[in-house]
């Protein structure tokens, strides 16, 4: 522990001795990210459980000149809720602010606090008949206020949107101690700037998100799930075209996933596909209230099979086969990861750019980093492909990293389509976006952060 007796003091003052851990095995768990490239060392973990406390802990930490680092379930892929290695940084975990305060079915909402575990969420609109579509393969673990700091897509952003489609009001602490209450439930509300959107994505380093009111949706009654084998990336495409096509905004999810994805998932996860020849796959799902869509998709993939946009497939016929479906799908990270490390790129292009984008990226890296092997796959229908290439000896991820982003700035695309810049790409986002851009950025960092003491070194450098 590197923090002065007169904060600890205070800390312990505003929390008790209980809801503050300064050292041992149990400081572990909030000091690396889950994907363990970010190893940092907290000055101690503070636990509050309200939002009072949150405000108190940002104040006495800003009067004591402390930087803050907000963590929810530590699931993020970009290092942005864990310290740096000095060991002067305060981890304030929102995890004992868990409970869900209203879920209201008819206005079609649901409020939680930040430390909610999304599967939870998305468990109680599931029992008031609704859906809360945020939908990700760590929402065992991942909080609402990460969700929210992170502004998180996953596999519904298609039919939904990303987070910041379905966030109708926040609390947040700010960098004073302040608490901003906006937690409103409106649909329509112009009054002012809408300034809860700045704290949607800005990964902890503007406020620290204590409570959301989410948007709700109708829960569809009927769903169905299937999984193709396609030519080609174009051909994925194509059958994107004819699902919305036929199947309209009833097309939730479209995942492309690549050979080496599913080989990674059979060999760690002991996951096996049902089909079993194929470079290419897509999962789609689509849900609707009305009867009838299992029909229309079957008759919908028929005339992929006879264009060849579609090789194989299989629909799923029940709901278990449609959670193995997805359990391939859900494996990849977590396998990729038992694999080794890996160069992650969260990319997004124009959809009609990404076979070209496929291409050119793996040329590239045979030219630049030759023996490479890539773990493709990702949200399609959102032009968001996780590029991620298995990092060996003798390779240098940052070298890969760049490889990669140029060809995808080439395609005017983005270096950071959902998991967002955390510490890892601090460097490639001032690479890639102006400086009139970041120059923006930092004026609203220094006009809510004056002392720079929230999440400090992350999404962007002063
Ligand atoms: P954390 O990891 O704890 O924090 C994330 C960021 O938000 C950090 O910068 C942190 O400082 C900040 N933060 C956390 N809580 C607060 C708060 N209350 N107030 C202010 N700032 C806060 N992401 C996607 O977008 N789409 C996916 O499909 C997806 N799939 C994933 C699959 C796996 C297997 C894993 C491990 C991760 C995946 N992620 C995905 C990334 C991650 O799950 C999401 O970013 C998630 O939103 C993070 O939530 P969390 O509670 O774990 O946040
Ligand atoms: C996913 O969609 O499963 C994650 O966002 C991707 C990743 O591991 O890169
Ligand atoms: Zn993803």
């Amino acid at each position: 522990m590197n923090m002065s007796t007169d904060l600890l003091e205070r800390l312990t003052g505003i929390l008790g001795p209980a809801a503050i851990i300064t050292g041992g095995p149990d400081l572990e768990p909030y000091s690396v990210d889950w994907r363990k490239i970010f190893p940092g060392k907290p000055a101690c973990v503070v636990r509050p459980s309200s939002t009072g406390q949150v405000a108190q802990i940002v104040q006495v930490c800003r009067e004591a000149g402390v930087a803050v680092v907000p963590q929810g379930g530590n699931t993020g892929l970009a290092g942005g809720a864990v310290p740096d290695a000095s060991g002067t940084q305060v981890v304030l975990s929102l995890t004992r602010m868990a409970a869900i305060r209203e879920v209201d079915p008819i206005g079609m909402t649901i409020e939680a606090e930040a430390g909610c575990i999304l599967k939870v969420a998305q468990d109680a609109a599931a029992t008031a008949g609704r859906l809360l579509p945020i939908s990700l393969a760590a929402e065992g673990s991942a909080t609402i206020g990460g969700v929210v700091a992170a502004n998180a897509g996953g596999v519904n952003v298609l039919r939904y949107g990303m987070t910041r489609n379905l966030v109708l009001g926040l609390e947040v602490v700010l960098s004073d101690g302040t608490i901003a209450n906006g937690l409103r439930r409106l649909r329509k509300d112009n009054a002012g700037y809408d300034w809860k959107q700045l704290f949607i994505g800005s990964e902890g380093t503007l406020g620290i998100v204590t409570a959301a009111v989410l948007r709700l949706l109708p829960r569809p009654k009927y769903s169905v799930t299937a999984l193709t084998s396609v030519p080609d990336p174009d051909a994925a495409l194509r059958l994107l075209e004819l699902a919305q096509d036929d199947l309209g905004d009833q097309v939730s999810a479209f995942e492309l996933i690549s050979r080496t994805s599913l080989q990674l998932v059979e060999k760690h996860a002991g996951l096996k596909p049902p089909i079993a020849e194929g470079e290419w796959f897509v999962l789609i799902e689509a849900a609707s209230s009305l009867a009838g869509l299992r029909e229309a998709a079957e008759t919908m993939l028929g005339s992929a099979f006879e264009r060849e946009i579609a090789l194989d497939g299989v629909i799923a016929e029940s709901g278990a086969q449609a959670a193995q479906l997805w359990a391939l799908r859900e494996h990849v990270t977590e396998s990729e990861a038992r694999e080794g490390k890996s160069a992650k790129h969260d990319v997004s292009v124009p959809l009609l750019a990404i076979r070209r984008f496929l291409e050119e990226a793996g040329q590239a890296l045979a030219a630049g980093a030759p023996g490479t092997r890539v773990n493709a796959f990702g949200h399609l229908g959102d032009g968001n492909i996780h590029y991620n290439v298995l990092v060996e000896a003798g390779h240098d991820a940052a070298i890969i990293n760049r490889i990669v982003h140029d060809v995808v700035a080439s395609y005017g695309g983005s270096i950071s389509a959902e998991h967002g810049i955390g510490q890892y790409r601090v460097g490639e986002l001032v690479r890639y976006r102006s400086s009139v851009e970041m120059e923006l950025v930092r004026k609203l960092k220094r006009a809510l952060d004056p002392e720079g003491l929230l999440n400090p070194g992350k999404v962007l450098s002063l």
